[in-house]
């Protein structure tokens, strides 16, 4: 038998502050929502009225409604009312063409005041820079300024065209716990004690990567969820404790198959959710190595080129030690060429400089091609044919600044992709209209762990590999390639994903290259070996960040900015004032003691 249930005609028909048009003039009216602003021009009242649907503009009459005018008198910003009145069109060259409802207005003919209000810490009405732990501490308040609400209807309208697409697709969303036990991204955990068994701990998922490999063991071949996940790791703009993802996972594919779906999808929801220009349909693909040797990143902003270009092979023979040094000892010498740059002044090159100093580099040798020819203070130290090689031979033209860095692969790549990040902003190469993505597929497998002295996993450990570089497993671990791929917009890492290891030898020897012991991994990942043994199917998958995703289309610079209750910078929840200290009843229920260096004050919490 079904019941069925009509939804009240007060809640679907509801007028809203947004919603009358010239159309509604004559008619009887009643409106609820917030003062955004009053202004009393000694006789007539105007109030504008708010709620996240617009504003109407309401006028108040001490003639026609002496009560209504008065009452109005005593209303203040934010105060929440219900107005009576009838719409009619606004007199001939007051209406407002910048507001949806700016042909009518609304006379009053009573007003109940529904909750008075204090003065706001800061305008509610005005799209004003206000201290950001002001906003977080009254978030409720900053929450009701256009600006967030656009970026909160945003996020809802993009999960839910994420939900319908991959419905459309034969996914099924599935809830995974948020208790769990660790499961491991990189980051440390966020632990919860056990009242129930004293002294052991929960902990928060990373991501529930190994949760969604079981639900393949299970049978659910196309699995997503929109899925909170907790890492205690240091805060950065595009980096929160708690995050959210777009998880899927799916069997019997090849990397091929889920990247073809996120790009579908992501194509779908730029096109929906921003005017933004594809700078290349089908996203470009690029190899590890071959976004490495190129941008020297990762993730490279593809709006623009500066390509780095190694110059080493014309220096083989060079007398500045600098660069001679660096190559004896297996390094290379790259470099950008700067377009338009040869004027600039010893300040920006010293900026330059200090730029490639904090990544690492020892130094930053510059040539400037500006209209007397060559200036640069390693001139002198280079023959002709190195002066030619670095500067025309690299596609360098009168007016262009050339930056060198010499070092070892990885302090060069670092060094001079955080320059092409920097010139792509100052030469205003980075159109935020333009939307570059890319895919980078084929990362290391494993990278040597120095403190540890053991093999890492560059992402997860449950990585599979190309099947060419088996071999290579014994021979040259860093060498494996794996079958991992990360989808980059605009110089930002929006997701990564992998094709999985699905046999538990497999998995064993990868564990085992990173060092694990026997009975440590059937402590830490037993569940998931066993389940591997137990008929689990080919699969892989990829996880989307979110926040940082809708970050991009709203052109915010900070990821607080589309999280309606952010943690702040050092990761504290300024309105609940989390974390805090906990009564010591509390820790006795739990078995649990402080060190007395951490009791209160000391724990960097927020109380
Ligand atoms: P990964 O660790 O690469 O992969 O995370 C996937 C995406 O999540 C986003 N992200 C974050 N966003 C905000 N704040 C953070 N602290 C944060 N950390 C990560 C990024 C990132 O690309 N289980 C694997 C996925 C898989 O292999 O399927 C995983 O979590 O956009
Ligand atoms: P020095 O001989 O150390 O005084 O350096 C001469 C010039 O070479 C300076 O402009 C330095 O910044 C630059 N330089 C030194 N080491 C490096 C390096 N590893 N890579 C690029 N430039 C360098």
């Amino acid at each position: 038998m079904t019941v069925e249930y009509d939804v009240p005609p007060s809640v679907t028909g509801k007028l809203t502050c947004g919603s009358l048009r010239e159309g509604n003039a004559g008619e009887g009216v009643r409106l609820q929502g917030w003062v955004n602003r009053r202004r009393d021009l000694g006789g007539l009242i105007f109030v504008d009225l708010r709620d996240r649907y617009g504003t109407t503009q309401v006028v108040f009459n001490p003639q026609t409604a002496p009560e209504a005018h008065a009452a109005a008198s005593d209303l203040r910003n934010e105060f929440v009312v219900r107005v009576h009145g009838t719409v009619r069109l606004r007199p001939a060259g007051t209406e407002n063409p910048k507001m949806a409802t700016g042909g009518i207005e609304v006379e009053a003919t009573g007003v109940e005041v529904l909750n008075e209000a204090k003065t706001p810490p800061f305008y509610v009405n005005e799209e004003v820079e206000v201290d950001e732990n002001l906003r977080l501490q009254y978030r409720y308040l900053d929450l009701r300024r256009a600006g967030m609400q656009h970026n909160v209807i945003l996020r809802h309208r993009l999960v839910k065209r994420i939900r319908d697409f991959l419905d459309e697709q034969g996914f099924v969303e599935v809830e995974t716990p948020l208790l769990i036990k660790s499961t491991p991204e990189g980051a440390r955990d966020f632990l919860v004690p056990s009242s129930g068994m004293p002294g052991t701990f929960y902990a928060l998922p990373q991501s529930p990567q190994q949760l969604k490999q079981l639900l393949m063991v299970a049978g659910f071949d196309r699995y997503f969820q929109i899925a909170r996940c907790f890492r205690d790791e240091a805060q950065r703009a595009d980096r929160q404790p708690e995050f959210t993802q777009l998880d899927l996972e799916m069997s019997f594919v090849e990397q091929e198959d889920v990247m073809g779906l996120i790009e579908a999808l992501y194509v779908e929801l730029t096109r929906s959710f921003s005017q933004k220009r594809f700078r290349e349909l089908p996203f470009p693909r690029l190899t590890y190595r071959e976004a490495m040797e190129r941008f020297g990143s990762d993730r490279p902003d593809l709006r623009f080129g500066l390509e780095l270009q190694d110059v080493s092979g014309a220096l083989t023979e060079t007398t500045f030690k600098a660069f001679a040094g660096v190559l004896e000892a297996g390094g290379q010498v790259k470099a950008v060429v700067a377009p338009g740059c040869a004027t600039y002044s010893r300040r920006e090159i010293d900026a330059l400089t200090e730029i490639a100093k904090r990544a690492g580099a020892k130094g930053l040798a510059t040539l400037a091609l500006d209209a007397n020819g060559l200036r640069s203070p390693i001139a002198k130290f280079l023959s002709e044919e190195e002066q030619a090689a670095l500067t025309a031979g690299i596609g360098a033209s009168p007016g262009d600044l050339v930056l060198v860095v010499a070092d070892q692969p990885a302090v060069v790549a670092k060094a001079l992709s955080a320059l092409r990040d920097e010139l792509g902003q100052r030469l205003g190469l980075t159109d935020p209209n333009e939307m570059a993505y890319c895919w980078v597929y084929e990362f290391p497998l494993l990278e040597w762990d120095e403190e540890g002295e053991r093999w890492d996993a560059t992402h997860n450990p449950f990585s599979g590999y190309l099947e060419e570089d088996h071999d290579l497993l014994e021979t040259d671990p860093g060498a494996v390639r794996a079958k991992q791929y990360d989808l980059v917009g605009n110089g930002n890492e929006l997701g990564g994903g992998s094709v999985r290891l699905h046999r538990r030898v497999d998995q064993e020897r990868v564990f085992g290259l990173m060092g694990y012991a026997r009975e440590d991994l059937q402590d830490r990942f037993g569940a998931l070996l066993d389940a591997l043994e137990y008929g689990a199917p080919p699969h892989g998958g990829i996880a989307m960040g979110i926040d940082r995703f809708v970050m991009l289309l709203a052109d915010e610079e900070n990821i607080r900015q589309v999280i309606a209750f952010p943690k702040n910078q050092r990761g504290i929840d300024v309105m609940f004032a989390a974390p805090a200290p906990v009564d010591t009843s509390q820790l006795a229920e739990l078995g649990l003691t402080l060190v007395p260096a951490l009791n209160r004050g000391d724990t960097g919490g927020a109380g």
